[in-house]
């Protein structure tokens, strides 16, 4: 078998993934194929304008492309060429038919499936980088090997990096997960999966499994995940009605080594194409099987994160005296975290339309974000309509009654912020839903605050 590799979808997963296996795997040849036409140029252009924004993606890239990481459209000689075949194409929530709104749409898969099928020459091992459903490899191996001249195993190695570190937790994951069939063939083809990670990644964090523990690994991590965001935020409710701080409660809390201080972060939501999209997988495949309950619950999950925005902008309302038509709002962040420029599902993006609905006039900012939010908000944010989009905060900020920090980007914190309060309508309001701000220095300039978790103003109109 050769040692080479392509993987089909050069998004958020594919691109970051095959640029570090190819710094780690000098001497094999690594493809990363693309019907996207501008985003394989994009990773070609010569100033390195890369289609996603990562920290230190860059670095990589320049270290390794043209030398063993090749970025093309050809995805027929690509799959030819190489015997182990990933592919990270997107994997949505389904809009339409049966599971609308719950299940995968898996059209991407299964066109993928066919192609590998139609070009493959030999026998190949298909990895599924993508997020899917239980049981998807038994479809795709069932489609691959229908009549077909060749031998296709499928494996799945689900991807646990988080945009915004990528780079980081690809160099140095808590570990890596290759599910397989447990016959003679599966585990050959896991053998040679592991070779690639065992090039930087230690041994004992290479974790085998079969192949449905590995796909069900994937979202049962994700929901978890998002269920320690919408439980902290549950309890930042709390803490609002009562005077506790929820980042006391966070902090000793996330002592306790049963619990662990990781997602213990009160503040506006989950976002990112991940959590949502997974938890309602979770939920389809709870109610296929007849376990409602199981279902309803993480169903919760999500219905407390959208509950947060709705009470970030009730909370807004209540403190802006409750009209905010034709008042002016700067929404510092748009991204759905810090360090990434994707805004799929960002809390920031629901927040914006609830803001819309009252009238606002909203003045967004984001250090690389504000390409992905022109677009996300095209439908409301055309000309003469009340959303602008602004690159420097300062300017976003100037004549506005309150800033809105939705993204916790480090610069935010080291802005002036005497000169923001100077330039804004009086009463001026903070309004901070990633408790990342030095609050008591705001309140200091003049500014009335807002957080998360916390009621330290006192006033009945903060809640
Ligand atoms: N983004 C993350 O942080 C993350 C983390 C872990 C897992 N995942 C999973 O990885 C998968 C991909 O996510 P993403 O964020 O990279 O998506 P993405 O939309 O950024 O990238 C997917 C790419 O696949 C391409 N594609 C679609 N169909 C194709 C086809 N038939 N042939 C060739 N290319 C095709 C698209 O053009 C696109 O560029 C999803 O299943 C997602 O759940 C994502």
């Amino acid at each position: 078998m050769n040692k080479d590799v392509v993987c089909i979808g050069a998004g958020y997963i594919g691109g970051p993934t095959m640029a570090v296996i190819a710094k780690m795997n000098p001497d094999r040849k690594i493809m990363v194929v693309d019907i996207n036409a501008s985003r394989i140029a994009a990773w070609n252009s010569d100033d390195f304008e890369l289609p996603i924004y990562e920290p230190e993606l860059v670095d990589v890239v320049r270290e390794v492309r043209g030398k063993n990481l090749f970025f093309s459209t050809d995805i027929r000689s690509a799959v030819k060429e190489c015997d182990i075949v990933f592919v990270g194409v997107n994997t949505p929530t389904k809009m339409f038919g049966r599971g609308a709104g719950r299940a995968s749409d898996l059209q991407y898969w299964e066109a993928t499936a066919r192609e590998i099928k139609e070009y493959a020459d030999g026998d190949k091992i298909v990895v599924e980088k993508s997020t899917l459903p239980v049981r998807t490899a038994a479809a795709m191996e069932a489609i691959l090997n229908d009549h077909a001249k060749h031998r296709f195993t499928v494996l799945s190695n689900p991807e646990f990096l988080a945009e915004g570190t990528a780079v980081k937790d690809l160099l140095s994951p808590d570990r890596v997960l290759i599910g397989g069939p447990q016959d003679e063939a599966g585990i050959a083809a896991i053998a040679e999966v592991v070779d690639i990670y065992a090039a930087w990644v230690p041994r004992e964090k290479i974790m085998t499994t079969n192949v449905w523990s590995a796909e069900l690994t994937k979202f049962a991590a994700n929901a978890f995940l998002a269920q320690r965001v919408s439980s902290i935020n549950a309890i930042a409710g709390l803490c609002e009605a009562t005077g506790a701080d929820v980042d006391e409660v966070a902090r000793v809390m996330g002592a306790d080594h049963r619990i662990g201080a990781k997602f213990l972060k009160a503040g506006p939501g989950f976002g990112g194409s991940c959590f949502k999209k997974d938890v309602l997988n979770l939920v389809y495949l709870c109610e296929t099987f007849g376990l409602h309950t199981a279902a309803e619950y993480w169903t919760q999950v999500i219905r407390m994160n959208e509950h947060q925005q709705e009470r970030i902008v009730s909370r807004l309302f209540k403190a802006m005296f409750n009209t905010l038509a034709n008042k002016k709002v700067a929404m510092f962040g748009f991204a759905f975290k810090a360090d990434t420029g994707d805004t799929r599902e960002t809390p920031a993006g629901t927040v914006a339309r609830l803001l819309n609905d009252e009238h606002v006039r909203l003045a967004i900012t984001d250090p690389k974000a504000i390409p992905n939010a022109k677009r996300d908000l095209a439908d409301i944010a055309g000309d003469g309509a009340g959303i602008v989009f602004e690159e420097d905060p300062y300017v976003a900020a100037e004549g506005a009654d309150a800033v809105l920090l939705m993204t916790d980007w480090s610069l935010y914190p080291a802005l002036d912020w005497r000169r923001i309060f100077d330039s804004m309508r009086k009463p001026a309001l903070v309004f901070d839903t990633r408790n990342c701000l030095d609050g008591e220095e705001l309140r200091r300039i003049g500014f009335k605050v807002l957080n998360i978790g916390k009621d330290i103003c006192g006033a009945p109109t903060c809640r």
